[in-house]
């Protein structure tokens, strides 16, 4: 446990820091090669059906259970402080298509927990649903990251992955909250996009890329919010800055592309349909 949450420090230094107390944006490690290359197979059958018309536009109805977890009674999160993170959510994802629906909310003042500790445990204890489902925990702390989440993987119901499956997010990046300029709600947008399976838009910088054709690529994350940037100049497109994927201030992101929302339908298929 000392030593994951070691490495999850190290990822967060060399992704770049933040401004605030050396809080890495995303705790996330890279996809394993196993899923990009999944990712690599989809993005050839995804321009396929594009090529021959075959793509037809489908909708997606996910329910969301969300958890606040804090270590004393009067810093768990409210409710109309968490129905204005779902609003949030629920609005970044709907434009394209993909409904969700807060299924529950549980809180729990539990100190352990809270500091991310035991997640396991936790998670044993309250997370909803099936693999369709998505949980998210707030916590006091996440690892010195604002929140990460697990990408979807061949699982079966009531395994550790099973349990594990979620996203967590640091409490105070909800609307109104104190980190700023993280403090919009698009933390969680962002978390979410990973459970969906979606790489950091950086990733594998100019010569890799996230396997979603239409994010051009991107050699570093952006930090604050640049007039426009262009880390790979020798490939087409500027980066991809205003993405949900890049690490930029929550005012600066606002959208996918239709590539990543392709994407999101395919992973959807293959592993949580
Ligand atoms: C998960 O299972 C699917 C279907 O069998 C397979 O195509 C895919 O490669 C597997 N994913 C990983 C990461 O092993
Ligand atoms: C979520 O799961 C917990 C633990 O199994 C259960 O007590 C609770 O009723 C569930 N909540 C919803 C809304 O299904
Ligand atoms: C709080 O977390 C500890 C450590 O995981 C666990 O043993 C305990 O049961 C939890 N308490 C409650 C009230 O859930
Ligand atoms: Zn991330």
């Amino acid at each position: 446990m000392h030593f994951s949450l070691l490495l999850l420090g190290v990822a967060g230094l060399s992704h770049g820091l933040s401004t605030n107390n050396h809080v890495s944006r995303c705790g996330n490690p890279e996809p394993s090669i196993g899923l990009q290359e999944v990712s690599r197979r989809l993005s050839v059958e995804e321009n396929q059906a594009r090529v021959f018309g075959l793509y037809t536009k489908t909708t997606l109805a996910v329910d969301v259970y969300f958890h606040t977890i804090s270590a004393s009674s009067d810093t768990l999160l409210s409710d109309p402080t968490l129905n204005e993170q779902f609003n949030i959510l629920s609005q970044d994802y709907g434009v394209y298509g993909i409904n969700l629906n807060l299924a529950g909310i549980s809180k729990t003042v539990n100190a352990t927990w809270s500091r991310f500790e035991d997640q396991l445990g936790m998670k044993t204890q309250l997370r909803n649903g099936t693999y369709k489902d998505l949980n998210i925990y707030f916590l006091d702390s996440v690892g010195g990251a604002y929140g990460v989440c697990t990408y979807p993987l061949n699982t079966t119901a009531g395994s550790t992955d099973f349990y594990l499956d979620g996203c967590t997010v640091l409490a105070t990046t909800v609307p109104g909250g104190t980190e700023k300029p993280y403090d919009l709600g698009k933390t969680a947008t962002h978390e979410v996009g990973h459970w969906f399976g979606l790489f950091h838009t950086f990733n594998n910088g100019c010569n890799g890329g996230d396997e979603v054709d239409d994010t051009p690529p991107q050699a570093t994350a952006t930090y604050g919010c640049p007039a426009s940037k262009d880390t790979c100049p020798d490939k087409p497109g500027e980066d991809p800055i205003h993405n949900y994927m890049d690490y930029s201030d929550d005012e600066c992101m606002y959208e996918f592309t239709e590539g990543q929302i392709n994407r999101i339908l395919s992973f959807w298929t293959l592993y949580r349909s």
